[in-house]
């Protein structure tokens, strides 16, 4: 048999018609259309003030309040309405759970494992985050982060499930989660997926700490090791996520899914809903867990060594991806114009991150 070179064309992804081209088995069709309208490209907001994303663990009375009042009109909005928290978390099933179709490829589309992992999820926070903005009508409104990265503060823990989301009743908190992922637990950034863990707090604050050395200041010197590698138009994949992506981030979502989940009815599945792409951005704790992913790619970029910048080929840059915006309308945004959050309007308070120089 002879051996026919194949050559790809390594092409940007072009914005897709969300309403028309899932084709899920799975959990991830939104909607379809909802107002019919064309997408509009993207263009940068103007703004006074930077809006400053805040340590969730931190947040004042008032900004709890704000925050647990941005969810539940979230919730309650109508199932026909792309910005309701159930259509969040398909319009995020959509683009990782083999649902999104391109007519005439054969592969869904997938944005992990691979280097729209980072642009994809920063979007997609911008979005969710002018959609609660809308909602409260207060364009003031930030998304905090989860400061799960710093395992060395003792008070209050960041590396505890914040407690605004840990609190039953609030429309922050979320039912299919690990039990042992409530506080007093600490997160651990080096677990196999739910369940309780035998390890001492001590174990796991220095476990954490080297871990994210190795990962993020030693292990991601490149942009392809931290971001992982190109994913192109058409592509099977993704083909390698790069290394902050599976260890912290992934290990996150696994250490919050339920394993025993579908008890608590059809809809879900083990290691729902954190640990499943397919629900994960059902609990709300998913968006300041990736809030926090968001800043440590912008403290990436400062650590010395290496080359610490994003990838530069025309196929990264130019990969559109189409999200519904505060109004509910389609909206198609260049990875391009997803890479300094200065222009996106937004930064984020400072907090200490140990695990730069603890591993050495
Ligand atoms: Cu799309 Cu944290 O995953």
């Amino acid at each position: 048999m002879a051996l026919v070179a194949v050559t790809y064309a390594h092409l940007p992804i072009p914005a897709a018609d969300l309403p028309t081209q899932c084709n899920s088995i799975e959990r991830c069709c939104m909607p379809t259309p909802y107002k019919g309208k064309p997408a509009y490209n993207f263009e940068y907001k103007k703004f006074k003030k930077f809006n400053v994303r805040r340590p969730a663990h931190l947040l004042t009375k008032k900004e709890i309040t704000r925050l647990e009042k941005a969810y539940t009109l979230m919730r309650a909005l109508p199932d026909s309405d792309p910005r309701s928290l159930l259509n969040q978390m398909k319009l995020h099933c959509l683009y990782c759970d083999n649902a999104l179709y391109y007519p005439g490829q054969q592969y869904p589309l997938e944005v992990h494992n691979g280097w729209f992992f980072l642009p994809w999820h920063r979007m997609f926070m911008y979005w969710h985050e002018r959609i609660l903005q809308k909602l409260l009508k207060d364009d003031t409104f930030t998304l905090p982060f989860w400061a799960w990265d710093n395992s060395m503060d003792v008070k209050p823990v960041p590396n505890e499930m914040p407690a605004p989301y840990a609190r039953k009743g609030s429309s922050l908190y979320d039912e299919a989660r690990n039990n042992c992922s409530f506080p007093p637990f600490l997160v651990d950034l080096d677990t196999a997926g739910g369940g309780c863990t035998t390890k001492t707090p001590d174990f796991i604050r220095i476990q954490n700490d080297r871990l994210q050395y190795t990962q993020l200041v030693v292990g991601a010197t490149t942009p392809s090791l931290f971001f992982g590698l190109p994913y192109y138009f058409g592509d099977y994949g993704g083909k390698g996520s790069g290394t902050f992506e599976d260890q912290p981030h992934g290990t996150v979502h696994a250490w919050l899914g339920r394993q025993d989940a579908p008890i608590l009815g059809p809809q879900y599945h083990p290691y729902d809903d954190m640990g499943n792409f397919g629900r994960a951005a059902f609990d709300p704790i998913f968006y300041p867990h990736h809030t926090n992913v968001d800043r440590i790619w912008c403290l990436w970029t400062h650590i010395p060594g290496g080359k610490r910048t994003h990838p530069t080929h025309p196929a990264f840059l130019n990969t559109q991806f189409t999200f519904y915006d505060e109004n509910a309308n389609l909206v198609k945004h260049n990875v391009s114009q997803a890479l300094d959050t200065d222009l996106l309007g937004y930064k984020f308070e400072s907090y200490p991150t140990p695990w730069m120089t603890n591993g050495v």
